[in-house]
């Protein structure tokens, strides 16, 4: 049973920001999860399932990953992220274009941990702040102003933070696991930048200290897009991260109908056995699957080194763990600045990768740093 990443495997994570691992989960724990999927009553969810933790908390990931990053409390609920086959579609997704209108299968490309609200289905008109007011009203509490009470529809909160100067969920690494076999193209894969985890993170950087705030609504990143088609998209990475991402890109990207050039994505291939481990900063999106003749279906975990917070426990589903799952306000203890952490965990990525810190000595010398200080704010 192979226990820890090779030096080359590290410095594979440390570059691309993400790696697939083949093979090291065994068959009786995906048969056993793959039953536990087709066994399961309509409308039942399969989050707290064990045979779908078991992926995790039973086979070598658990070693690999406590290797490489640290410790971390063993997942007791998973996303289980099953993409059924579709063909393009006319509805607006969150970035306020329509789905068969973006290119990359769908792309949707974002930094994780960001509020959303339901994308309006028809053209929203108005000014920027006519339309920031009418989306953040859109949640699941409706109309409370601008507020770090505020959630979105997929109940991240607007900020996480009281004093609204944080607004990214964070954690260290997502873990992927498949159950079937995505080898083929346009599949539904999760799809990722490589290298991109080093942009977002830069950018993070001079976000913090251009002005100690970090995400949307911190310098160089507005929060929603009014040119976008329905006219309130949501900006998932600042203009200056995508750019980066195309210039690292020798391709020419592809484009909306307006225009719009868009980075692309490579899609994570993998087939049952297989796990994706990549860091958190990794810029990541879901695809369409268009050309699968099953579901799609990932089981993705989301796991923080527990040194970040010690007396809380982590589940592996939340992408703003510092709050509630539904943005309730948690208890920390005398001198524990959350937000302080969370902040410096965004910018300096590696950090929380206890395993991985000679590799990071070793090769940060040789990349050239990534300058945002053109950007306006
Ligand atoms: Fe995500």
């Amino acid at each position: 049973m192979v226990t820890k990443l090779t030096l080359e495997q590290k410095k594979q994570l440390f570059h691309d920001g993400y790696i697939v691992l083949k093979g090291v989960v065994s068959d009786e724990l995906v048969s056993t999860a793959q039953a536990r999927i087709k066994a399961a009553k309509r409308g039942e969810s399969l989050a707290p399932a064990e045979e779908l933790t078991d992926l995790v908390n039973r086979s070598s990931v658990t070693p690999i990953l406590t290797e490489a990053m640290g410790t971390f409390d063993p997942p007791s609920m998973v996303h289980v992220g099953v993409t059924k086959q579709s063909q393009p579609a006319d509805y607006f997704t969150p970035l306020g274009y329509r789905e068969k209108d973006l290119p990359y299968f769908g792309h949707g490309m974002h930094a994780e941990g960001l509020c959303t609200m339901t994308p309006p289905q028809e053209r929203w008109e108005g000014t920027p702040e006519e339309i920031y007011q009418r989306m953040i009203a859109a949640g699941p509490k409706g109309d409370i102003g601008r507020t770090a009470d505020v959630i979105g529809s997929n109940t991240d909160p607007l900020f996480q933070d009281p004093d609204m100067t944080l607004s990214v969920g964070s954690f260290s690494a997502f873990v992927i696991v498949p159950l079937n076999d995505q080898m083929a193209d346009g599949v539904g894969q999760t799809a990722v930048v490589p290298g991109g985890h080093r942009v977002l993170e830069a950018f993070y950087r001079w976000q913090f200290e251009t002005a100690g705030k970090v995400g949307p609504e911190g310098p160089g990143w507005p929060r929603f897009d009014t040119n976008a088609e329905n006219g309130a998209g949501h900006v998932y990475l600042p203009d200056a991260v995508q750019e980066k991402l195309m210039e690292m890109d020798s391709e020419t990207p592809e484009t909306t109908p307006d225009g719009r050039p868009w980075p692309r994505p490579t899609p994570i291939k993998m087939e049952p056995g297989d796990v994706a481990i990549t860091i958190f900063q990794m810029p990541h999106t879901g695809t369409r699957n268009q050309f699968g003749t099953e579901s799609r279906k990932n089981m993705i975990y989301r796991i923080r080194n527990k040194r970040r917070q010690p007396n809380h426990v982590v589940t592996g589903v939340s992408d703003h763990p510092d709050r509630g799952a539904f943005g309730e306000w948690l208890e920390y203890e005398e001198g524990n600045d959350p937000w302080a952490r969370s902040k410096h965990a965004l910018t300096h990525m590696w950090d929380e990768w206890e395993g991985m810190q000679d590799v990071v000595a070793g090769e940060t010398p040789n990349l050239d740093p990534i300058d945002f200080s053109h950007v306006q704010h």
